[in-house]
Protein backbone atom coordinates (compact mmCIF):
# COMPACT_ATOMS: atom_id res chain seq x y z
CA UNK A 1 0.00 0.00 0.00
CA UNK A 2 0.90 3.52 -0.99
CA UNK A 3 1.08 6.66 1.56
CA UNK A 4 -1.71 9.06 1.45
CA UNK A 5 -2.89 12.19 2.48
CA UNK A 6 -7.11 11.83 2.09
CA UNK A 7 -9.59 15.24 2.44
CA UNK A 8 -12.98 14.96 1.57
CA UNK A 9 -14.48 18.45 2.48
CA UNK A 10 -17.74 18.40 0.64
CA UNK A 11 -20.17 18.82 3.50
CA UNK A 12 -23.16 16.20 2.45
CA UNK A 13 -26.98 16.49 3.30
CA UNK A 14 -28.33 13.45 1.85
CA UNK A 15 -31.93 12.56 1.85
CA UNK A 16 -35.68 13.66 1.07
CA UNK A 17 -36.73 17.22 1.19
CA UNK A 18 -33.32 18.66 1.98
CA UNK A 19 -33.46 21.63 -0.57
CA UNK A 20 -34.80 23.01 2.53
CA UNK A 21 -31.29 22.72 4.13
CA UNK A 22 -29.79 25.20 1.51
CA UNK A 23 -30.80 28.40 3.17
CA UNK A 24 -28.76 27.50 6.09
CA UNK A 25 -26.07 26.30 3.58
CA UNK A 26 -25.79 29.94 1.69
CA UNK A 27 -26.29 31.87 5.04
CA UNK A 28 -23.11 29.67 5.85
CA UNK A 29 -21.40 30.95 3.00
CA UNK A 30 -22.16 34.77 3.41
CA UNK A 31 -23.51 34.40 -0.27
CA UNK A 32 -24.24 37.56 -1.38
CA UNK A 33 -24.41 37.32 -5.38
CA UNK A 34 -25.01 33.96 -6.72
CA UNK A 35 -24.81 32.03 -10.05
CA UNK A 36 -26.95 29.44 -10.72
CA UNK A 37 -26.11 26.71 -13.46
CA UNK A 38 -28.01 24.55 -14.58
CA UNK A 39 -29.39 22.26 -17.70
CA UNK A 40 -32.39 21.96 -19.58
CA UNK A 41 -35.58 20.68 -18.30
CA UNK A 42 -34.88 18.80 -14.62
CA UNK A 43 -34.36 21.16 -12.47
CA UNK A 44 -38.34 22.89 -13.38
CA UNK A 45 -39.40 19.83 -13.72
CA UNK A 46 -38.23 18.48 -10.24
CA UNK A 47 -39.55 22.09 -8.28
CA UNK A 48 -35.69 22.67 -7.63
CA UNK A 49 -36.29 25.92 -9.61
CA UNK A 50 -38.99 27.58 -7.71
CA UNK A 51 -37.63 25.73 -4.25
CA UNK A 52 -34.15 28.01 -5.09
CA UNK A 53 -36.30 31.24 -5.93
CA UNK A 54 -38.08 30.83 -2.80
CA UNK A 55 -35.49 30.77 -0.61
CA UNK A 56 -33.34 32.92 -2.29
CA UNK A 57 -36.14 35.82 -1.84
CA UNK A 58 -35.92 35.29 1.98
CA UNK A 59 -32.15 36.33 1.82
CA UNK A 60 -30.36 39.28 1.05
CA UNK A 61 -29.12 37.27 -2.25
CA UNK A 62 -28.90 38.80 -5.65
CA UNK A 63 -29.34 35.50 -8.69
CA UNK A 64 -27.49 35.56 -11.84
CA UNK A 65 -28.49 32.44 -13.97
CA UNK A 66 -26.45 30.53 -16.65
CA UNK A 67 -29.07 27.98 -18.35
CA UNK A 68 -29.44 25.36 -20.95
CA UNK A 69 -26.01 23.32 -20.04
CA UNK A 70 -25.90 20.21 -22.30
CA UNK A 71 -25.03 16.40 -21.66
CA UNK A 72 -21.28 16.51 -22.46
CA UNK A 73 -20.60 20.34 -21.47
CA UNK A 74 -19.47 22.66 -23.81
CA UNK A 75 -16.46 25.18 -23.59
CA UNK A 76 -19.19 27.73 -24.71
CA UNK A 77 -21.61 27.39 -21.74
CA UNK A 78 -17.97 27.71 -19.44
CA UNK A 79 -16.83 31.18 -21.08
CA UNK A 80 -20.63 32.65 -21.34
CA UNK A 81 -20.85 31.13 -17.22
CA UNK A 82 -17.61 32.86 -16.56
CA UNK A 83 -18.64 36.31 -18.63
CA UNK A 84 -21.93 36.21 -16.68
CA UNK A 85 -20.07 35.84 -13.16
CA UNK A 86 -17.52 38.49 -13.48
CA UNK A 87 -20.32 40.76 -15.28
CA UNK A 88 -21.90 40.58 -12.14
CA UNK A 89 -19.37 39.97 -9.61
CA UNK A 90 -20.57 36.62 -8.28
CA UNK A 91 -19.05 35.28 -5.08
CA UNK A 92 -20.76 31.48 -4.95
CA UNK A 93 -22.14 29.56 -7.67
CA UNK A 94 -24.98 27.07 -7.14
CA UNK A 95 -25.25 23.64 -9.78
CA UNK A 96 -28.04 21.78 -9.93
CA UNK A 97 -27.96 18.68 -12.19
CA UNK A 98 -25.95 15.89 -13.22
CA UNK A 99 -22.47 15.90 -13.76
CA UNK A 100 -22.52 17.75 -16.89
CA UNK A 101 -24.05 21.19 -15.28
CA UNK A 102 -21.48 20.31 -12.15
CA UNK A 103 -18.95 19.85 -14.41
CA UNK A 104 -19.60 23.04 -15.98
CA UNK A 105 -20.25 25.19 -12.67
CA UNK A 106 -16.92 24.42 -11.92
CA UNK A 107 -14.76 25.12 -15.05
CA UNK A 108 -16.75 28.82 -14.74
CA UNK A 109 -15.39 29.06 -11.11
CA UNK A 110 -11.75 28.75 -11.83
CA UNK A 111 -12.29 30.39 -15.70
CA UNK A 112 -13.25 33.53 -13.69
CA UNK A 113 -9.39 34.42 -12.72
CA UNK A 114 -7.84 33.10 -16.36
CA UNK A 115 -7.95 34.80 -19.84
CA UNK A 116 -11.16 33.69 -21.72
CA UNK A 117 -8.41 32.49 -24.60
CA UNK A 118 -6.51 30.49 -21.42
CA UNK A 119 -9.53 28.29 -20.18
CA UNK A 120 -8.44 25.29 -22.88
CA UNK A 121 -4.69 25.92 -21.66
CA UNK A 122 -6.00 24.88 -18.77
CA UNK A 123 -7.08 21.18 -20.12
CA UNK A 124 -4.17 20.66 -22.51
CA UNK A 125 -2.30 20.76 -18.46
CA UNK A 126 -0.25 23.72 -19.88
CA UNK A 127 -1.78 26.06 -17.25
CA UNK A 128 -2.95 25.34 -13.61
CA UNK A 129 -6.25 26.20 -11.54
CA UNK A 130 -4.74 28.19 -8.37
CA UNK A 131 -8.20 29.69 -7.81
CA UNK A 132 -11.85 29.40 -7.88
CA UNK A 133 -15.37 30.65 -6.91
CA UNK A 134 -16.50 28.54 -3.76
CA UNK A 135 -19.24 26.08 -5.22
CA UNK A 136 -22.36 24.37 -3.75
CA UNK A 137 -24.19 21.46 -5.39
CA UNK A 138 -27.91 20.26 -5.59
CA UNK A 139 -27.32 16.62 -7.84
CA UNK A 140 -29.62 15.15 -9.75
CA UNK A 141 -28.50 11.86 -11.06
CA UNK A 142 -26.96 8.78 -9.57
CA UNK A 143 -23.94 8.46 -11.72
CA UNK A 144 -20.44 10.49 -11.85
CA UNK A 145 -19.98 11.25 -8.55
CA UNK A 146 -19.01 15.32 -9.50
CA UNK A 147 -20.86 16.08 -6.12
CA UNK A 148 -17.96 15.80 -4.21
CA UNK A 149 -14.85 15.71 -5.95
CA UNK A 150 -12.78 18.13 -7.63
CA UNK A 151 -12.81 16.76 -11.28
CA UNK A 152 -14.56 18.26 -14.61
CA UNK A 153 -14.77 17.46 -17.88
CA UNK A 154 -15.62 19.79 -20.47
CA UNK A 155 -15.98 19.78 -24.15
CA UNK A 156 -14.47 21.71 -26.88
CA UNK A 157 -16.53 21.10 -29.91
CA UNK A 158 -13.97 23.09 -32.22
CA UNK A 159 -11.43 20.78 -31.83
CA UNK A 160 -13.63 18.06 -31.54
CA UNK A 161 -12.09 16.81 -28.26
CA UNK A 162 -13.06 16.19 -24.41
CA UNK A 163 -10.90 16.39 -21.79
CA UNK A 164 -10.70 16.62 -17.53
CA UNK A 165 -8.96 17.63 -14.91
CA UNK A 166 -8.97 17.19 -10.98
CA UNK A 167 -7.74 20.08 -8.92
CA UNK A 168 -8.96 20.46 -5.07
CA UNK A 169 -10.51 24.11 -5.80
CA UNK A 170 -13.01 22.76 -7.74
CA UNK A 171 -14.37 20.41 -4.85
CA UNK A 172 -17.50 21.80 -4.04
CA UNK A 173 -18.33 23.53 -0.36
CA UNK A 174 -21.98 21.17 -0.09
CA UNK A 175 -24.07 19.34 -2.10
CA UNK A 176 -27.54 18.20 -1.05
CA UNK A 177 -28.33 14.45 -2.12
CA UNK A 178 -31.87 14.19 -3.03
CA UNK A 179 -32.18 10.71 -3.98
CA UNK A 180 -36.22 10.96 -4.60
CA UNK A 181 -35.12 13.22 -7.32
CA UNK A 182 -33.63 10.51 -9.10
CA UNK A 183 -37.01 8.37 -8.89
CA UNK A 184 -38.20 9.43 -12.76
CA UNK A 185 -34.66 9.35 -14.25
CA UNK A 186 -35.45 7.08 -17.67
CA UNK A 187 -34.04 3.90 -17.81
CA UNK A 188 -31.43 4.68 -20.12
CA UNK A 189 -30.40 7.37 -18.12
CA UNK A 190 -30.38 5.11 -14.88
CA UNK A 191 -28.39 2.14 -16.61
CA UNK A 192 -26.10 4.45 -18.05
CA UNK A 193 -25.41 5.86 -14.14
CA UNK A 194 -25.03 2.69 -13.13
CA UNK A 195 -22.36 1.33 -15.54
CA UNK A 196 -20.65 4.95 -15.03
CA UNK A 197 -20.53 4.30 -10.89
CA UNK A 198 -18.61 0.72 -11.49
CA UNK A 199 -16.49 2.03 -14.07
CA UNK A 200 -15.59 4.38 -11.66
CA UNK A 201 -14.97 1.99 -9.10
CA UNK A 202 -13.28 -0.81 -11.43
CA UNK A 203 -10.65 1.82 -12.73
CA UNK A 204 -9.19 2.24 -9.51
CA UNK A 205 -9.95 -1.38 -8.21
CA UNK A 206 -7.69 -2.80 -10.63
CA UNK A 207 -4.17 -1.70 -9.85
CA UNK A 208 -1.09 -1.96 -10.00
CA UNK A 209 -0.19 -1.77 -6.23
CA UNK A 210 -0.07 -4.96 -4.09
CA UNK A 211 -1.63 -5.32 -0.98
CA UNK A 212 -4.46 -2.93 -0.75
CA UNK A 213 -6.93 -5.58 0.68
CA UNK A 214 -8.95 -2.95 2.68
CA UNK A 215 -9.89 -0.43 -0.37
CA UNK A 216 -10.32 -3.31 -3.03
CA UNK A 217 -12.95 -4.73 -0.62
CA UNK A 218 -14.28 -1.65 -0.42
CA UNK A 219 -14.32 -1.53 -3.82
CA UNK A 220 -16.46 -4.23 -4.32
CA UNK A 221 -19.27 -3.93 -1.69
CA UNK A 222 -20.04 -0.31 -3.71
CA UNK A 223 -20.21 -2.73 -6.67
CA UNK A 224 -22.27 -5.45 -5.41
CA UNK A 225 -25.28 -2.79 -4.03
CA UNK A 226 -24.51 -0.85 -7.74
CA UNK A 227 -25.58 -4.39 -9.08
CA UNK A 228 -28.30 -4.96 -6.73
CA UNK A 229 -29.97 -1.99 -6.73
CA UNK A 230 -29.87 -1.57 -10.36
CA UNK A 231 -31.49 -4.93 -11.13
CA UNK A 232 -34.44 -4.00 -8.27
CA UNK A 233 -34.93 -1.16 -10.39
CA UNK A 234 -35.18 -3.27 -13.75
CA UNK A 235 -37.68 -5.78 -11.92
CA UNK A 236 -39.80 -2.85 -11.07
CA UNK A 237 -38.99 -2.21 -7.40
CA UNK A 238 -38.19 1.67 -8.75
CA UNK A 239 -38.83 2.90 -4.80
CA UNK A 240 -36.89 5.27 -2.73
CA UNK A 241 -34.19 3.24 -1.21
CA UNK A 242 -33.19 1.88 -4.50
CA UNK A 243 -32.43 5.52 -5.59
CA UNK A 244 -31.18 6.20 -2.44
CA UNK A 245 -28.33 3.30 -2.38
CA UNK A 246 -27.42 3.92 -6.39
CA UNK A 247 -26.89 7.68 -5.29
CA UNK A 248 -25.19 7.09 -2.17
CA UNK A 249 -23.02 4.47 -4.13
CA UNK A 250 -22.22 6.72 -6.75
CA UNK A 251 -20.78 9.92 -4.23
CA UNK A 252 -18.53 7.07 -2.90
CA UNK A 253 -17.09 5.74 -6.08
CA UNK A 254 -15.96 8.64 -6.84
CA UNK A 255 -14.62 10.89 -3.79
CA UNK A 256 -11.51 9.08 -4.14
CA UNK A 257 -11.53 7.26 -0.73
CA UNK A 258 -11.35 3.83 -3.04
CA UNK A 259 -8.16 4.96 -4.26
CA UNK A 260 -6.33 5.46 -1.10
CA UNK A 261 -3.35 3.71 -0.81
CA UNK A 262 -3.36 2.63 -4.26
CA UNK A 263 -3.23 4.01 -8.21
CA UNK A 264 -5.72 3.91 -10.10
CA UNK A 265 -5.61 3.18 -13.94
CA UNK A 266 -8.39 5.10 -15.72
CA UNK A 267 -6.88 5.22 -19.18
CA UNK A 268 -10.71 3.44 -20.05
CA UNK A 269 -12.52 7.26 -19.67
CA UNK A 270 -9.89 9.08 -21.34
CA UNK A 271 -10.21 6.32 -24.41
CA UNK A 272 -13.86 7.04 -24.38
CA UNK A 273 -13.83 10.80 -24.62
CA UNK A 274 -12.76 10.78 -29.03
CA UNK A 275 -15.46 9.07 -29.87
CA UNK A 276 -17.83 10.57 -27.31
CA UNK A 277 -17.40 13.59 -28.57
CA UNK A 278 -17.42 13.01 -32.32
CA UNK A 279 -20.57 10.71 -31.74
CA UNK A 280 -22.16 12.60 -29.06
CA UNK A 281 -22.27 9.27 -27.00
CA UNK A 282 -23.57 8.86 -23.56
CA UNK A 283 -20.77 8.61 -20.94
CA UNK A 284 -21.67 5.45 -19.59
CA UNK A 285 -22.42 3.86 -22.65
CA UNK A 286 -19.44 4.81 -23.75
CA UNK A 287 -17.59 3.09 -21.20
CA UNK A 288 -19.56 -0.11 -21.43
CA UNK A 289 -18.94 -0.42 -25.46
CA UNK A 290 -14.91 -0.20 -24.52
CA UNK A 291 -14.20 -1.66 -21.17
CA UNK A 292 -14.46 -5.27 -22.39
CA UNK A 293 -11.60 -4.47 -24.35
CA UNK A 294 -9.62 -3.05 -21.81
CA UNK A 295 -10.08 -5.51 -19.82
CA UNK A 296 -9.17 -8.58 -21.94
CA UNK A 297 -5.96 -6.32 -22.90
CA UNK A 298 -5.06 -5.54 -19.24
CA UNK A 299 -4.98 -9.10 -18.12
CA UNK A 300 -3.18 -9.91 -21.68
CA UNK A 301 -0.44 -7.38 -20.47
CA UNK A 302 -0.41 -7.29 -16.76
CA UNK A 303 -1.02 -10.88 -15.72
CA UNK A 304 0.17 -9.94 -11.95
CA UNK A 305 -2.32 -7.35 -11.42
CA UNK A 306 -5.32 -8.54 -13.35
CA UNK A 307 -5.56 -12.03 -12.50
CA UNK A 308 -6.22 -11.98 -8.82
CA UNK A 309 -7.99 -8.88 -8.24
CA UNK A 310 -10.56 -10.63 -10.98
CA UNK A 311 -10.64 -13.50 -9.23
CA UNK A 312 -11.11 -12.29 -5.64
CA UNK A 313 -14.05 -9.53 -7.75
CA UNK A 314 -15.54 -12.53 -9.99
CA UNK A 315 -16.23 -14.80 -6.89
CA UNK A 316 -17.98 -12.13 -4.69
CA UNK A 317 -20.02 -10.60 -7.59
CA UNK A 318 -20.65 -13.48 -9.80
CA UNK A 319 -19.67 -16.61 -7.66
CA UNK A 320 -16.72 -17.15 -10.69
CA UNK A 321 -13.23 -18.04 -9.81
CA UNK A 322 -12.17 -18.04 -13.01
CA UNK A 323 -10.04 -14.35 -14.34
CA UNK A 324 -11.56 -14.60 -18.56
CA UNK A 325 -15.04 -15.98 -16.74
CA UNK A 326 -14.89 -12.89 -14.83
CA UNK A 327 -14.54 -10.36 -18.23
CA UNK A 328 -17.06 -12.15 -19.84
CA UNK A 329 -19.41 -11.20 -16.83
CA UNK A 330 -18.72 -8.15 -16.57
CA UNK A 331 -20.02 -7.35 -20.08
CA UNK A 332 -22.71 -10.26 -20.16
CA UNK A 333 -24.53 -7.74 -17.02
CA UNK A 334 -23.58 -4.93 -19.27
CA UNK A 335 -25.39 -6.27 -22.24
CA UNK A 336 -28.34 -7.62 -20.11
CA UNK A 337 -29.32 -4.41 -19.30
CA UNK A 338 -29.37 -3.14 -22.50
CA UNK A 339 -26.04 -1.07 -22.83
CA UNK A 340 -23.81 -1.72 -25.83
CA UNK A 341 -20.46 -4.04 -24.86
CA UNK A 342 -18.68 -2.48 -28.19
CA UNK A 343 -18.49 0.41 -29.80
CA UNK A 344 -20.04 -1.32 -33.07
CA UNK A 345 -22.96 -2.25 -31.25
CA UNK A 346 -23.57 1.19 -30.44
CA UNK A 347 -23.90 2.33 -33.63
CA UNK A 348 -20.09 3.66 -33.65
CA UNK A 349 -18.03 2.05 -36.45
CA UNK A 350 -14.42 3.53 -36.60
CA UNK A 351 -12.47 4.20 -39.86
CA UNK A 352 -8.84 3.77 -39.85
CA UNK A 353 -8.27 7.80 -39.87
CA UNK A 354 -10.44 7.97 -37.22
CA UNK A 355 -8.69 5.27 -35.35
CA UNK A 356 -4.90 7.44 -36.13
CA UNK A 357 -6.70 10.24 -34.89
CA UNK A 358 -8.34 9.03 -31.34
CA UNK A 359 -4.93 7.42 -30.97
CA UNK A 360 -2.94 10.98 -31.05
CA UNK A 361 -5.51 12.60 -28.96
CA UNK A 362 -5.59 10.82 -26.19
CA UNK A 363 -1.78 9.89 -25.96
CA UNK A 364 -0.82 13.60 -26.84
CA UNK A 365 0.05 14.10 -23.36
CA UNK A 366 1.96 11.01 -23.15
CA UNK A 367 0.55 7.54 -22.69
CA UNK A 368 -2.53 6.97 -20.11
CA UNK A 369 -3.46 4.28 -17.54
CA UNK A 370 -1.25 2.59 -15.14
CA UNK A 371 -2.25 -1.43 -14.69
CA UNK A 372 -0.31 -1.22 -18.34
CA UNK A 373 0.60 1.48 -20.15
CA UNK A 374 -1.14 2.95 -23.77
CA UNK A 375 0.91 4.85 -25.76
CA UNK A 376 0.29 5.92 -29.46
CA UNK A 377 0.20 2.45 -31.45
CA UNK A 378 -1.31 0.74 -28.11
CA UNK A 379 -4.16 2.86 -28.51
CA UNK A 380 -5.13 1.85 -31.74
CA UNK A 381 -4.59 -1.32 -31.22
CA UNK A 382 -6.99 -0.92 -28.82
CA UNK A 383 -9.83 1.60 -31.26
CA UNK A 384 -9.61 -1.38 -33.73
CA UNK A 385 -10.18 -4.37 -31.11
CA UNK A 386 -12.99 -1.91 -29.33
O1 LIG B 1 -30.54 19.13 -18.96
P1 LIG B 1 -31.41 18.48 -17.96
O2 LIG B 1 -32.83 18.84 -18.14
O3 LIG B 1 -30.95 18.67 -16.56
O4 LIG B 1 -31.41 16.90 -18.30
C1 LIG B 1 -30.36 16.00 -17.94
C2 LIG B 1 -29.60 15.50 -19.15
O5 LIG B 1 -30.38 15.53 -20.32
C3 LIG B 1 -31.03 14.74 -17.43
N1 LIG B 1 -31.34 14.76 -16.00
C4 LIG B 1 -30.60 15.24 -14.98
N2 LIG B 1 -31.23 15.03 -13.82
C5 LIG B 1 -32.40 14.41 -14.11
C6 LIG B 1 -32.47 14.25 -15.50
N3 LIG B 1 -33.54 13.69 -16.10
C7 LIG B 1 -34.54 13.26 -15.30
N4 LIG B 1 -34.52 13.37 -13.94
C8 LIG B 1 -33.47 13.93 -13.33
N5 LIG B 1 -33.45 14.00 -12.00
O6 LIG B 1 -30.06 13.72 -17.68
C9 LIG B 1 -29.34 14.04 -18.86
C10 LIG B 1 -27.87 13.73 -18.67
O7 LIG B 1 -27.30 14.59 -17.70
P2 LIG B 1 -25.72 14.61 -17.44
O8 LIG B 1 -25.47 15.62 -16.41
O9 LIG B 1 -25.03 14.74 -18.75
O10 LIG B 1 -25.44 13.14 -16.90
P3 LIG B 1 -24.30 12.61 -15.96
O11 LIG B 1 -24.57 12.94 -14.54
O12 LIG B 1 -24.13 11.20 -16.33
O13 LIG B 1 -23.00 13.44 -16.38
C11 LIG B 1 -22.21 13.08 -17.49
C12 LIG B 1 -21.06 14.05 -17.66
O14 LIG B 1 -20.20 14.02 -16.51
C13 LIG B 1 -18.86 13.71 -16.92
C14 LIG B 1 -19.07 12.94 -18.18
O15 LIG B 1 -17.90 12.89 -18.97
C15 LIG B 1 -20.19 13.70 -18.84
O16 LIG B 1 -19.71 14.86 -19.47
N6 LIG B 1 -18.14 13.03 -15.84
C16 LIG B 1 -17.78 13.76 -14.77
C17 LIG B 1 -17.07 13.22 -13.75
C18 LIG B 1 -16.68 14.03 -12.58
N7 LIG B 1 -16.82 15.33 -12.64
O17 LIG B 1 -16.22 13.49 -11.58
C19 LIG B 1 -16.61 11.84 -13.74
C20 LIG B 1 -17.27 11.00 -14.77
O18 LIG B 1 -16.40 9.96 -15.08
C21 LIG B 1 -17.66 11.69 -16.01
O19 LIG B 1 -16.56 11.71 -16.92
ZN1 LIG C 1 -17.32 8.27 -15.53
Amino acid sequence: MENFVYESPTKIVFGKNQIETLKTLLQEKNVKRMLLVYGRKSIKKLGIYDAIQDIVSTLDIRLFEEANVRPNPELKSVKSGRKKAIDSGVDFILAVGGGSVIDCAKAIAFSVFKKEEKIWDVFLKNDVVSRAIPLGVVVTLAATGSETNGNTVISNDELREKRSIKNDHLIPEFAIIDPSYTLNVSKEQTIAGSIDIMMHVFEQYFSPTKRTETSDYMSIGVLQSVIENTERYLKGQNDYDTRANLSWASTIALNWILQQGKTGDWASHRLSYPPTSEHGLTHGYALSAIYPTWLKMALERNEEAMRPRLKTLGRTLFGEDDAEKTIEAIGGRFKAWGAPTSLSEYGVNLHQDQIHRYAKQVTRLGSIGNVFKIDRKLAETFYERA
